[in-house]
């Protein structure tokens, strides 16, 4: 599982957090991914983890919560997902092995990859899906039979539409790839190169076009629509007070308290959460500890402890940890900010 990496995208969040723990519906992305790899079968998992190592820990601990053996495993500097590989390589020993990318969230799970590569034990099995604009992704070119025959990363011009989802199976093969490598233009050791190598001298490598649901939330957009998507399968649970109007499906988490609002779902509510006088408008998630008052907000993601006040309306963003929103005094008619290094602020006036 990879939880390194350095979330250049997601800043200023990433500054002071990790991308894999960045909430969907209030739950860790990184959480989906252990479930899933849990769910397939798998008990030993080592967690690759880079400067935010400590935070990785504190919430995943030994992943007994999980019904998981986690060990970490340190990586110095993100050098690349192949350079993730030679790091674990003590870990991985000669088994078989799932390479997770822990930002990646796979509806449905991995069992059936899983299944298909007990059953066939190629030396590598990877997962493709369409996107319109590959540029972004690893991307894979089949040749007629439908066999992987050239893979290139984000590359300018790609050759297919067709990009690597964030789950590869490998047998012990990829070693011997991974060990061949050089640094690529952009300093890191390319796992679509270690795979390339295997293509090339002669080893199997299988692919599977998914064409359900998979999303890499490394931007902001994405975690949106990750949300989104989580919380249209929410249970609805917990109460509001009779001051309230709840339409749809809508989770309030214990030591919530929810007074005079309208909350139109589906929308999620942490514990600790004071929501007074408010609109949360539909696939809003709002983490634990935060304030919401006299404000609207939809399509949203707020985390921990940030608190928003007297301000209509928020739309489709994502509010930091501790972050404070407030209505501005009427005089001097301004705009008053105090943004993080790479903050993303549209106004609109
Ligand atoms: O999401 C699918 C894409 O993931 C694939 O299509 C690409 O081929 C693959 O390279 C990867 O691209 P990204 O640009 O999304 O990779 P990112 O740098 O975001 O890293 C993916 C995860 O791996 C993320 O959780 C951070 C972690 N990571 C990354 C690097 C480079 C590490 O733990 N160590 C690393 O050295």
């Amino acid at each position: 599982m990879l939880a390194g990496g350095s979330g250049t995208r997601l800043r200023p969040i990433t500054y002071t957090s990790a991308k894999q723990l960045l909430p969907v519906a209030n739950k860790p992305v990184l959480f989906y991914g252990l479930e899933a790899i849990r769910d397939s079968g798998i008990t030993e998992v080592g967690i690759v983890v880079g400067d935010t190592a400590p935070e990785i820990q504190r919430v995943v601990g030994d992943g007994s919560a999980f019904g998981l053996d986690v060990t970490y495993i340190r990586q110095d500097a993100p050098l690349g997902l192949a350079h993730a590989i030679l790091v674990s390589r003590g870990y991985l020993g000669d088994d078989d092995f799932v390479m997770y990318l822990g930002d990646n969230f796979i509806v449905g799970g991995i069992t059936p990859f899983t299944r298909q590569f007990h059953r066939d034990r190629p030396a590598a099995q990877i997962m493709l899906t369409r996107v319109p604009d590959p540029r972004a992704f690893g991307v894979v070119e089949l040749d007629a039979a439908g066999r992987v025959a050239g893979l290139e990363e984000k590359p300018e011009h790609p050759k297919s539409d067709l990009a690597l989802v964030g789950v590869y199976l490998f047998t012990p093969a990829i070693h011997d790839a991974v060990a061949t490598l050089k640094p690529s233009w952009r300093n890191e050791l390319e796992i679509t190169d270690a795979i390339q190598w295997l293509v090339d001298t002669g080893h199997e490598v299988s692919s599977a076009v998914i064409s359900g649901y998979w999303k890499d939330t490394g931007n902001v957009d994405d975690m949106l629509e990750v949300n989104r998507l989580v919380l249209e399968g929410l249970e609805p649970r917990g109460t509001v007070d009779d001051s309230c109007e709840v339409i749809g499906r809508v989770v309030v988490e214990e030591g919530a308290i929810v007074t005079g609002s309208r909350i139109v779902g589906p929308v999620i509510v942490g514990r600790g959460t004071r929501v007074t006088g408010s609109y949360l408008g539909p696939f809003t998630s709002i983490a634990e500890n935060c304030v919401i008052a006299d404000s609207e907000i939809e399509y949203s993601i707020v985390l921990r402890g940030a608190s928003i006040r007297g301000v209509r309306r928020i739309e489709a963003s994502l509010i930091g940890h501790e972050a404070d929103v407030t209505l501005a005094p009427k005089v001097p008619n301004a705009h008053r900010l105090v943004l993080g290094d790479h903050s993303r602020v549209q106004i609109s006036s």
